[in-house]
């Protein structure tokens, strides 16, 4: 039931924070080429999900996306927009990567289209056929049904999907997203979630998304080969949730302490831009091996906090060989800080050799503390280290 499934956190392609309801089989299919031809597919990043707005909503007057959400025997029917779903997944398989949908258990999703309410195992199946390897499903409609006002009801949903999804013939990664409700962290592995949202929804501003990575430290016990805490998508490259994109408002310096903490942080990886409109900054940023390692390392820890003091912070996350990935954060607004560590803080003792991840420059061994010098307004110093001989 889901536990041999995302052993590593998922990396890839979520259509929401780029196209949001904008979305069409033209944009993933130019999205899952772009995955290839650009040679992010080489660094890890398969998944292709499509976000809400596939479905039909009934009423709509927008002829692409209006008519009976369901066949006459209750199978889900997409919308104009996605004429021919088996016909995507095999061409996003085709290209050695994999694809995602997403539903509500609601009646409606979020934007008001056809739920899975009482429909759940009909649609599981539905999915399976279709060949999608990856669910988000998003509580939002649900509330219209069943209030989220006690622990059963927060979980009833996500664990009748489980048992739909356990039914089908294929392994499809279980996501879900409620935005923390419940400290969903502390039971979304009991009711066979993959991965589950920590928070709101993120957007491309400093306050937004350091707000939510830096509030991550409790949920760091619950992270695990197979059940991923999930602080949501990136907001790098092109965001705009519909057609009027705009380069992400983070500046250079926020975008390295994103994508450093969320690696930190084992947290899916989700690419929220459009692939192939994607900058050379953002390229580098999405595919510096030493830096996803963390992410992706087998050990599955999540980081925790090891010092705060102001607005100088370190995270540290246990390798699987023995070595740590530390994130040295400056999270004052103005002002480069130089920001130390002692080893007893890191609980460890003797030499460590340094290695600095983002450059890939081994920087010395050290014993007793480390200074990390200069690090920039909301920027970060990420290292990893071992133990010297
Ligand atoms: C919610 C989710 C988002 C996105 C939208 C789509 O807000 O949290 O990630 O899926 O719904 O409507």
């Amino acid at each position: 039931c889901g536990d041999t499934i995302a052993l590593t956190p998922p990396m890839g392609w979520n259509s929401w924070n780029c196209w949001g309801c904008a979305v069409d089989a033209e944009k993933v299919r130019a999205t899952a080429k772009a995955m290839v031809e650009s040679g992010l597919i080489n660094h890890g990043w398969s998944y292709i999900n499509i976000d809400d707005c596939w479905m039909r909503k009934e009423g709509a007057n927008n002829p692409m996306i209006a008519g009976k959400p369901r066949d006459d025997q209750g199978n889900l029917l997409p919308n104009a927009k996605f004429p021919d779903m088996k016909g995507l997944t095999d061409h996003i398989h085709a290209l050695g990567l994999k694809a995602g949908t997403y539903i509500s258990p609601g009646p409606t999703t979020c934007q008001g289209f056809e739920g899975s309410w009482e429909h759940e195992f009909q649609d599981a199946a539905q999915f399976a056929e279709w060949g999608f390897d990856y669910l988000k499903y998003d509580w939002c409609g649900y509330s219209s049904v069943v209030k989220p006002d006690s622990l059963e009801n927060l979980k009833k949903p996500y664990e009748l999907m489980r048992e739909a999804l356990d039914e089908v013939d294929r392994d499809i990664v279980y996501s879900i997203c409620q935005y923390g409700w419940g400290d969903v962290w502390e039971w979304g592995e009991e009711v066979g979630g993959n991965l589950w949202r920590t928070t709101g929804d993120i957007y491309d501003s400093w306050s937004s998304m350091a707000g939510i990575g830096f509030a991550q430290n409790k949920c760091s016990p619950y992270a695990k080969p197979g059940h991923w805490n999930d602080p949501d998508m990136l907001v790098v490259g092109k965001v705009g949730w519909g057609p009027n994109l705009h380069d992400s408002n983070l500046s250079p310096d926020e975008q390295y302490t994103h994508i450093s903490l969320w690696s930190l942080l084992s947290a899916p990886l989700l690419i929220g831009c459009p692939i192939e409109q994607i900058d050379e900054f953002t390229m580098n940023l999405l595919t510096n091996d030493e830096v996803l390692g963390v992410n992706q390392d087998p050990l599955g820890d999540q980081a925790s906090r090891v010092m705060q003091n102001g607005s100088l912070e370190v995270w540290a996350k246990d390798m699987e060989d023995g070595s740590k990935a530390l994130g040295f954060f400056n999270r004052h607004g103005l002002l480069a800080k130089d920001i130390k560590i002692d080893w007893d803080t890191l609980g460890i003792s003797g030499k460590w050799k340094f290695r600095d991840l983002w450059r890939q420059k081994d920087v010395g061994t050290y014993s007793g503390s480390f200074m990390a010098k200069e690090v920039p307004a909301h920027g970060v110093y990420m290292v990893r280290i071992w133990p010297a001989k």
